[in-house]
């Protein structure tokens, strides 16, 4: 889709639909007003008859409105301005764009991010109404046609604003490519979407972008390092398993680079602790987290940022074989640490540790995991918050803050060493299971044990990569809260 901003008054923009936004009881933004001018008062005269919805998340489109050049009015509602805060405002975006989307509409102009509110500013604002229209523009047509008849995508937007919002413009673009690639991978079915799949998703990506290396480690170079964890997980799968690295040095050489680790697990069937079919059904998006790794990495070469990154894709499948890895199995990671497989259903951690552990080869600044690891996750947060560990509270502090500013929320759960005996086992170090209680934080607990020497975080997204229900998928999350991370690490200007 392309982006455009237009500095001029919104009743003559021509375009098939312009949207603004209005709330509750409050003063109508620098557009609605416009609009109201110009069609001698139609706007106050609907919201007082109820024609105009202006709660959050509603919106209400108007056709032929007098004296406005635009085909169509969209009216998003923001709810109580005193209420309005940076998540409200986002939600408002997000429901512009869902009901653009719902149209047959191929342009429009939006103003939505005219409205003052709060501590942020018009950038911020214009990337997020972008973002939004972008995001709500997604369409899966790799194994379904469109249907004729069916609402066609956006081909642009323009927004309303001059050329001071034309980086943040520029940013939203690179966000909302890794948001729309991180998805498309989680959304393609697991006969597609396997292990060698993803290792050539980042040879296209490293063949496009400047700056960027790849190198990819086979099952032979992985025994050869002694990763018998990952390759454990691996050898129920006719597939074979990939290790992806893909390195992007923006910053000079002696920058120590942010690593990011992904769980490419591309389809879970609980290996021999087989998942019941309505478990497994779901586990297609297992490899949400490598995912969204390679997102944010696709964004942070698109913007070209000044850092230097490396992404560690752990691509395997889970699948039960007579090859297969056992419960009761003792397997030594790549870091000789020793792990009893009680249950082959926790492959997430087995597979993520080896690969942290060759993440120290990096002489990292810090390493980031990102994991469709636990249910627990998704009992103790839902779906609007990723789970988040870590043994550094600054690093800690900048992911939460960084998560907040894209409206990519993620909320922080204990390391506290009392949890760790839950891993105790007579026959290993530890054993891959803590048992039912603090299941999210006994995994988190796992990895902490090959991170000893790192700075370290760990963002559990089992209840935020997708959502399930007809039309819904992937949500190409937390590829946001990872680039604004890596935004924030270089500059505090644009939030
Ligand atoms: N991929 C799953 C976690 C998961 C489950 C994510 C449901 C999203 C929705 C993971 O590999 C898994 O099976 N975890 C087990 C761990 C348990 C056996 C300790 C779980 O959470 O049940
Ligand atoms: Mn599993
Ligand atoms: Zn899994």
């Amino acid at each position: 889709m392309k982006f455009s901003l237009i500095n001029e008054s919104p009743r003559l923009i021509q375009t098939e639909c312009l949207v603004i936004g209005v709330t509750t009881g409050g003063d109508l933004s620098a557009s609605a007003r416009d609009i109201e001018e110009a069609s001698g008062g139609e706007i106050s005269r609907m919201l007082g008859t109820g024609d105009i919805e202006t709660g959050l998340g509603k919106t209400t489109l108007l056709h032929g409105v007098n004296g406005v050049a635009a085909q169509r009015v969209l009216v998003a509602g923001y709810g109580k301005s005193e209420k309005l805060d940076q998540p409200r405002f986002d939600r408002a975006c997000q429901a512009a764009g869902k009901t653009l989307r719902d149209h047959a509409l191929t342009s429009c102009h939006v103003c939505i991010h005219d409205l003052e509110f709060g501590a942020n500013d018009p950038q911020w604002r214009l990337r997020q109404a972008a973002l939004a229209v972008h995001r709500a523009n997604y369409l899966y047509t790799v194994t379904k046609d469109m249907k004729d008849g069916s609402p066609a995508p956006l081909e642009s937007a323009s927004f309303s604003g001059d050329e001071s919002l034309e980086a943040a413009l520029v940013q939203a673009e690179g966000f909302a490519l890794g948001f729309a690639k991180a998805r498309l991978l989680g959304d393609l079915p697991p006969n597609i979407c396997n292990p060698a799949f993803l290792a050539r998703e980042a040879s296209s990506i490293a063949k496009e972008y400047d700056k960027v290396e790849l190198e990819i480690l086979e099952e032979e170079d992985m025994a050869e390092l002694g990763m018998d964890a990952l390759l454990g997980v691996s050898r129920g799968s006719t597939n074979a398993a990939k290790l992806i690295v893909l390195k992007y040095s923006g910053a000079d050489a002696d920058h120590q680079p942010t690593v990011l680790v992904g769980k490419g697990v591309t389809f879970d069937s609980g290996g021999l602790s087989l998942k019941s079919g309505e478990n497994m059904m779901q586990m297609k998006y297992d490899m949400c987290g490598a995912a969204s790794v390679l997102g944010a990495f696709l964004s942070c070469a698109k913007l070209q940022l000044p850092v230097n990154l490396i992404c560690i894709v752990a691509a395997v499948e889970n699948m039960p074989d007579a090859d297969a890895y056992r419960p009761g199995d003792v397997l030594t990671s790549m870091s000789g640490i020793t792990i009893e497989v009680l249950n082959t259903d926790a492959e997430g951690r087995m597979v993520l540790c080896d690969a942290l552990t060759y993440s120290e080869k990096f002489n990292p600044r810090v390493v980031i995991d990102v994991a469709t690891l636990t249910g627990a996750c998704m009992v103790a947060l839902g779906h609007h918050a990723s789970g988040l560990i870590s043994n550094n509270d600054e690093l800690a502090e900048d992911l939460l803050t960084a998560g907040n500013r894209i409206v990519d929320r993620a909320w922080r759960m204990p390391l506290w060493e009392e949890y760790q005996s839950q891993l105790d086992t007579p026959f290993a170090d530890m054993k891959n299971v803590g048992g039912m209680s603090a299941g999210m934080l006994t995994a988190g607990c796992f990895l902490s044990r090959f991170m000893e020497d790192q700075t370290w975080a760990h963002l559990d997204i089992a209840g935020t990569a997708w959502k399930w229900g007809a039309d819904d998928g992937a949500t190409g999350r937390p590829s946001g809260l990872l680039t604004q991370y890596l935004i924030d690490q270089v500059t505090e200007s644009t939030r």
